[in-house]
């Protein structure tokens, strides 16, 4: 039967199209801007202001996940009416599903917005922020939230809140383990090589969850080092100092923000308008969301700055915070706020639309199970791909703070012997902010070694004592274990829950008998390497004093053991650099590398009458900032500038040469740091203004080369003008911050 032209087009074209399944899983294109905007305020029209108070609503996921026996039904009912926007720690797909299906129940289907403290991994456990930092290499740093981004991604996550860019100058404060170190350069590029990792370069993909800086502002100058406490400083050091690294968070497209637990100056940072509005959505007129830091809003009327919720969650919401983490404020007082006009709905209505935003980029509404993927998340987790990655890292993380005689790298000796309460640990070695408890696939510097010293080296064990605690019952083993060895290798530190939120001490030596242990293994006369491992700056003066070699590993992750192993045996010639001073004593602190002169300097050590010292001890530090040692040695020389003075507007090129000068191959952060000589106010002696990491095979050379804009030389002034002031500039190249090369002089001129 002959069928009409257009008939058989009709036909061919039905064949062709394709079926509503496959339409359905065809990737819709992501959509415009402009579409977005369109798409949020059609539904903004819809919703009720119950409806758009949920939105600004986020629970945590404890009560609704796992077997549904135990599900709070009350909460579900909010889920189930769109009195929820968004859950944290709801963890993996299946819970996922089930809790977003729950928020597809209500009126307009909304989907939910899934959070959680992806901090360093997610099953794949990674080197504490702070470790990583101390690799300077933002390339591995990136990829470490790459891999983690994508298995949180496959378990069903939209949403971590890291990067933690808080600078920290304060080894008290038990948080500095999850954020960059002290110095803002560094901190800043850090910053925003984790936003980019976890986030991509655009939202929307599976392979990525949306970052958030933290915690905004100023958390890491908690007063005293004590967590939750007061922050008090100038609006000089607020913007010089504390503030750059949000900013490279903004610019590096961070798609949420999360403020802190502390007041700034008096006034909590989740009313703070200066910070969160005039600052953040004001002049850095940044366009995603705020979310609180957990009850950081309920937490106004202990601060004494609300009368109650209501007058909290007023104050939360004329001062920038959009979505309420767990404090139930906004949830059970806003909309009365609104009717009796305490609150303004047009604030509601801003907060929801940049939540909604975030739905949309995501692709949520699109599919609302998207990242809710069995099938993925087998694949991906256990893509053995990620511990290549953790374990190229946590090798790159490893601090050598001291090496003498050359005692490492080891030389596969007949006998070692592993000793220390943490030579074994394994859940030690994940740190705290871990998402998944599977610490079994963690491998302990007990496994790591036996792996790698296989049939040469025998290697002895005896854990000697605890990490707490005062028995010395297991010294006696432990020494005739020493004695039986050609080498001590011994592991101490921190248990994972001695750093971390809400762990501030006031004394941060080795807790325990650790150092006691160490003097009565040093006296058996065997060389001691010492592997340290915390979440921290600790003190250990005993130890740094006569131990032959020291190897700082912080919390280095599931491959903690085999990186440890790797740099032990020269396997890998370690390359990290302290991305945090080490005082010698708590009463230095806080201590970074940025001192100023004074004006009573001290100059000679052996006089300081009347100069700006301690009776006590010296004012360096045990190790500073940028220290660490390599099994090479790097020469510095041909130091030129391409021109001695420079305009404003104008560059000046630097140039040096960097040199092997030792036998094996590794690696070189070569550090630029600047001292403005006179200024209206007064300058550090040095601050860290770029640096690069090189890696240098045995006698090689490279030229380095780093480019000085006037941004450089820039500093907020007494009228927080960001300026760079005409005169003199110390330039000095280091391989730390106290151990300087190279020096050399640049002029601005007028
Ligand atoms: C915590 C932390 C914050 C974390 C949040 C959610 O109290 O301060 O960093 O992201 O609650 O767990």
């Amino acid at each position: 039967m002959r069928v009409p032209l257009s008939a058989s087009f009709l036909l061919l074209s039905l064949l062709l199209a394709p079926s509503p399944a496959a339409q359905a899983q065809k990737p819709k294109a992501p959509a415009s801007a402009a579409d977005i905007e369109q798409s949020i305020t059609a539904l903004l029209g819809q919703m009720t202001l119950e409806e758009k108070i949920g939105q600004l609503t986020q629970y945590s996921g404890r009560e609704v996940t796992g077997p549904a026996s135990n599900r709070k039904t009350d909460l579900l009912n909010s889920i189930r009416t769109g009195q929820v926007g968004s859950m944290l720690n709801v963890k993996g797909v299946a819970d996922t599903r089930a809790i977003q299906a729950e928020a597809l129940k209500s009126r307009l289907k909304i989907p939910l917005l899934f959070g959680l403290d992806v901090i360093h991994g997610y099953q794949t456990v990674f080197p504490i922020p702070l470790a990583e930092a101390a690799s300077w290499d933002l390339a591995a740093i990136r990829e470490s939230a790459h891999v983690a981004a994508r298995e949180a991604a496959a378990a069903g996550q939209h949403w971590t809140f890291a990067p933690m860019v808080d600078v920290g100058r304060d080894p008290r404060w038990g948080r500095v383990m999850e954020g960059a170190g002290e110095d803002t350069y560094l901190g800043s590029e850090i910053a925003k090589a984790r936003v980019l990792g976890f986030q991509g370069e655009k939202l929307g993909g599976t392979d990525a969850i949306m970052a958030c800086a933290k915690h905004f502002a100023a958390y890491g100058a908690a007063t005293a080092g004590r967590d939750y406490n007061t922050v008090d400083m100038s609006e000089q050091q607020l913007w010089e100092t504390y503030l750059p690294p949000f900013k490279a968070a903004v610019d590096a497209g961070a798609a949420t923000f999360m403020n802190s637990f502390n007041t700034l100056n008096g006034v909590p940072a989740t009313g703070n308008k200066y910070l969160q509005r005039d600052i953040l959505k004001g002049q850095w007129n940044y366009q995603g969301f705020v979310v609180s830091d957990w009850g950081s809003i309920g937490e106004m009327v202990p601060w004494g700055y609300a009368r109650d919720k209501a007058d909290a969650a007023q104050k939360a919401l004329a001062a920038g915070s959009d979505m309420d983490m767990e404090s139930d404020a906004y949830r059970n007082t806003l909309a009365k706020s609104v009717q009796d006009g305490k609150a303004d709905v047009a604030l509601v209505d801003d907060a929801v639309r940049r939540i909604l935003r975030k739905k949309f980029e995501l692709g949520l509404f699109d599919d609302p199970y998207k990242f809710s993927d069995l099938k993925r998340e087998k694949k991906v987790l256990n893509d053995p791909k990620h511990r290549v990655a953790a374990r190229d890292i946590a090798r790159k993380s490893v601090v050598l703070l001291k090496n003498d005689n050359n005692t490492l790298p080891l030389a596969a000796p007949p006998k070692i012997a592993v000793i220390g309460p943490l030579a074994k640990a394994k859940r030690d070695l994940a740190g705290s902010w871990i998402v998944l408890a599977d610490t079994n696939q963690i491998t302990s510097v007990y496994d790591g070694l036996v792996q790698r010293a296989g049939k040469k080296s025998q290697v002895l064990y005896a854990k000697g004592c605890d990490v707490m605690g005062d028995s010395r019952a297991g010294f006696a083993q432990a020494v005739a274990t020493a004695q039986a060895a050609d080498v001590v290798v011994l592991a101490v530190g921190e248990t994972w829950d001695m750093s971390g939120e809400a762990k501030s001490r006031t004394d941060i030596g080795l807790p325990g008998v650790q150092e006691e242990l160490f003097r009565a293994l040093k006296v058996t006369g065997k060389p001691v390497v010492v592997i340290l491992l915390a979440g921290r700056p600790l003190i250990f003066n005993a130890i740094a004093d006569q131990a032959d070699a020291i190897l700082y590993g912080w919390w280095p992750g599931s491959e903690g053991g085999h990186a440890l192993a790797d740099v032990l045996f020269g396997d890998y010639n370690p390359g990290g650099k302290l991305p945090s001073t080490f005082p010698r004593a708590v009463g230095q602190i806080p201590l970074s590398y940025q001192q100023y002169n004074t004006g009573r300097p001290v100059v000679d050590p052996k006089n300081i009458r009347y100069r700006s010292a301690y009776i006590d001890a010296p004012n360096t530090p045990r190790y500073a900032f940028g220290h660490g040692l390599s099994y090479t040695t790097f020469k510095y020389d041909n130091l030129r500038l391409s021109q001695p003075t420079m305009t404003a507007g104008q560059t000046v090129q630097v140039q040096l040469t960097v040199t092997n000068s030792g036998k094996v191959a590794g690696e070189e952060v070569v550090q630029l740091y600047l001292r403005d000589l006179v200024a209206s106010v007064s300058r550090p002696l040095r601050e860290l203004k770029d640096f690069r990491k090189i890696n240098l095979k045995p006698g090689e050379t490279q030229t380095v080369t780093f480019t000085i804009d006037q941004n450089k030389l820039a500093f907020y002034n007494s009228r927080l003008e960001w300026a760079a002031e005409p005169g003199e500039f110390q330039l000095m190249l280091g391989a730390a911050s106290d151990d300087i090369r190279l020096e050399s002089k640049l002029t601005l001129l007028p």
